[in-house]
């Protein structure tokens, strides 16, 4: 019999089993595939990472460089994509410009196949996907940056490997060891963490037999949301209106006043603060030092504390994300899609796992509406 409590915003309920992710807020520890978070961060490249959440294990010396082989194979912008993102208006948001350019590529992908029932795909023909999506998404995201600030695309560099290619694609400047570093930190932390909101859409869209692509684009539409993905924009946002750490306060005063939710802090089930936020507090830190900006780290602070102490709130990982990519460079609208070209390991190692053991996912609802009523002139047929 059904659990008749209803449970608004599925707070608490667990749907489902996974291996790939653990988030535990009684020990505020995030383990990818039983690895801690902070380790990985620290020790792995980002493609090992991608591997160990789609195969369950990190790879050896041969895996890495076969995964970073097929990788640089596909870092190409197509130029159906190119063309797709160049027919939409240069003020459309970012996100709208990603998620497009990933359902041009799975109509090309999934062409030909008339039976809605192969949509789904094989697990070795979805990884195959995954992996593509993976290596596609930095020329997609820095292509969008660059056309906004009317620069031609940059083409991919095969010396480099993921970090710094992407941030070569972005800026057509070698980067640094620090911000390779700190960016690679970055994508590490924001790839996986259970069913949040667009994971779980993916799964539910997955759970239907539809295939890979529809669901990342569901995913990257919930994670485009500013409760969600859209909330490391909106700290920027918050960053520049508020301008200096005295101007903290009073600001602070004004939106709490006006009931506003303060983008970057609190989360649905980290309750005494994200297990990923010092190891990006370190990147962030890393960053102010490297850029000589000191102001950046005093606002940081001052509006922590200040909204730590009075409302018991705590920062989530968009909070120290936002001023690190600020920093590097990337355009506050190019923040979240940076989250998609990460979190699209961690949707697609759940796409494989909904498939490899599915269920359709199909919750009940409590009906609240009119009792039952008829249309008067109504004759039932004899
Ligand atoms: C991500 O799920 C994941 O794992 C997500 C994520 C991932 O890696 O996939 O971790 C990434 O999405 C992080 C969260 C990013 N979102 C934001 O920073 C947006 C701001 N945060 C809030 O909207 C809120 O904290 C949520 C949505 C993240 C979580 O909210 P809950 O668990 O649904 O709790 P709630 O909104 O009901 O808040 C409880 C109370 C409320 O006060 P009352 O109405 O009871 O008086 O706390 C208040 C809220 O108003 N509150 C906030 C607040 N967060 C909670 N008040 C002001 N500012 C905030 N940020």
């Amino acid at each position: 019999m059904a659990d008749n409590e209803i449970k608004k915003g599925l707070a608490g309920v667990i749907a489902d089993e996974t291996a790939v992710s653990k988030v535990n807020p009684e020990t505020n520890s995030l383990l990818y595939r039983g690895y801690p978070v902070q380790e990985l961060a620290a020790t792995q490249p980002f493609e090992a990472v991608a591997y160990l959440l789609w195969h369950g294990e990190l790879p050896s010396a041969a895996e890495l460089a076969q995964l970073r082989a097929t990788e640089r194979e596909h870092r190409a912008l197509a130029p159906e994509v190119k063309d797709a993102i160049d027919r939409l208006p240069l003020d459309s948001h970012p996100m709208d410009e990603v998620r497009t350019a990933v359902s041009v590529i799975g109509a090309i992908e999934t062409a030909g196949i008339s039976n809605v029932l192969d949509a789904v795909g094989t697990p070795e023909e979805n990884l195959r996907r995954s992996l593509q999506l993976f290596a596609a998404l930095p020329a997609i995201v820095s292509y969008g940056q660059r056309r906004r600030r009317g620069l031609e695309a940059v083409e991919s560099r095969d010396d480099l490997d993921y970090a710094a290619n992407f941030l070569w694609l972005t800026f057509g400047e070698e980067p640094g060891a620090v911000v390779v570093d700190a960016f690679n930190r970055s994508m590490i932390l924001y790839a996986e963490h259970s069913f949040n909101a667009s994971t779980f859409t993916a799964r539910v869209i997955t759970s239907t037999l539809s295939d890979l692509y529809s669901a990342v684009v569901g995913a990257i539409g919930a994670l485009k949301g500013p409760l969600h993905g859209g909330a490391n924009e909106a700290v920027m946002h918050i960053f520049d209106e508020i301008g200096s750490a005295d101007q903290v306060e009073g600001w602070l005063d004004t939106a709490l006043a006006e009931k506003r939710k303060i983008m970057g802090f609190g989360h649905r089930v980290y309750k005494r603060g994200d297990s990923r936020v010092p190891t990006m507090k370190a990147a962030l830190d890393s960053l102010v030092a490297h850029y000589d900006r000191p102001d950046v780290a005093k606002l940081y602070e001052t509006l922590e504390s200040e909204f730590v102490s009075r409302k018991g709130i705590y920062p989530n990982l968009d909070y120290p994300s936002g001023p690190a990519y600020n920093l590097i460079g990337y355009d506050t609208l190019t923040f979240t899609p940076l989250f998609v070209a990460s979190r699209i390991t961690g949707w697609t190692a759940h796409i494989l796992e909904q498939q490899a053991s599915n269920a359709l996912i199909r919750p009940l609802s409590a009906y609240n509406g009119p009792d039952e009523r008829h249309i008067e002139e109504y004759e039932p047929d004899t």
